[in-house]
């Protein structure tokens, strides 16, 4: 279907209310730091910052590993099914607010789980509020879980196993956190499982590590869908099987800028992504520690970029 082109003033509108699916949003990364001063306060979590803005003020990152070192630290708030259902409900809320009418939601259990908390606590909490959403909020939702990539497969595994009595509230397998020196191979034996098992599956890869890494991805893990992949640019014949195969990438422009991998959103490579011919998606990440939400990263990029309607809806249509 085509859809008229429409003059630049009208597209933060267009933007804004477009129907769209979110495909890359980690949960705890939408915490808000309010929340995080909430929950620590009725769980007894005592906070290494004296405020709310001290804790929003030290949202400065030069990399991947110095956001999820402060990520993880928002992370020890969390303690009760409560918590889990209350995080998700507010990120759908935000969600519909941004006209998002599908979003499918990572979580990792491992985190949690280190922290002496259950699986079951973090999934049914989780999944209260994904099966919630449609009324409350006209969303479809659904969980992907991901491994930690800095663990070992191993403990993976563990994972894995954890999750399997609650299979039927996660729809697919991920796989994030510190991605230079972990690469997809290191997984290889617990995707294959995955998939026996019927997940669905999907990697960040290419965020902050070499095209190889995409490769990888897709030919040891066999992923649907890469997350980031934004370092396939720089390797022609990977551009190629993206195009051709249509393998979607879930692109987040504002946590790429945060973390450095651009130096400005007018460096980004989205719009060239797409003029390629790239399935490419855009997506929040870790919005509240990224600097906004998914038409936050929507309306921010295409200013940059001088991106117009035809991105858009093919955007829209590619989520
Ligand atoms: N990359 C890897 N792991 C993550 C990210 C990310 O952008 N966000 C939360 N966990
Ligand atoms: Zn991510």
């Amino acid at each position: 279907m085509n859809h008229p082109p429409i003059a630049p003033e009208r597209l933060p509108e267009l933007l804004r209310a477009m129907p769209k699916a979110e495909l890359h949003m980690h949960i705890e990364g939408s915490l808000e730091p309010e929340l995080i001063f909430a929950m620590g306060q009725r769980n007894g979590v005592a906070l290494n910052y004296p405020s709310v803005e001290a804790l929003r003020s030290a949202y400065v990152f030069n990399n991947l590993q110095e956001f999820l070192d402060i990520y993880h630290a928002g992370t020890t708030v969390l303690k009760t099914e409560q918590d889990f259902f209350d995080m998700a409900n507010a990120y759908l809320a935000r969600a519909q607010a941004d006209s998002v009418v599908h979003a499918e939601i990572f979580f990792d259990t491992q985190t949690h789980t280190g922290h002496g908390l259950g699986a079951e606590t973090v999934i049914n909490g989780l999944h209260r509020a994904c099966a919630e959403a449609p009324a409350r909020f006209g969303i479809t939702a659904s969980l992907i879980l991901c491994f930690l990539r800095h663990l070992s497969e191993e403990e993976a595994f563990e994972c894995l196993e954890q999750a399997l009595p609650l299979r039927d509230k996660i729809v697919g397998i991920g796989l994030a956190s510190s991605e230079v020196g972990h690469p997809p191979e290191k997984f290889a034996r617990v995707f294959a499982r995955a998939r026996e098992l019927g997940f669905r599956l999907v990697a960040h890869a290419g965020e902050e590590a070499p095209p190889a890494y995409i490769w990888s991805a897709l030919d040891v893990l066999k992923v649907e869908r890469i997350d980031h992949g934004v370092q396939a640019i720089h390797d022609a014949a990977l551009m190629q099987r993206l195009v051709a195969q249509r393998v979607p990438l879930t692109v987040c422009p504002l946590s790429n800028l945060k973390l450095c991998v651009f130096p400005t959103l007018a460096d980004h490579n989205l719009r060239r992504m797409l003029d390629a011919g790239i399935v490419a998606t855009v997506n929040s990440d870790d919005p509240a520690y990224f600097g906004g939400y998914i038409n936050d990263n929507f309306t921010q990029t295409f200013a940059a970029l001088g991106m117009t309607s035809q991105h858009a809806y093919q955007l829209a249509r590619n989520s």
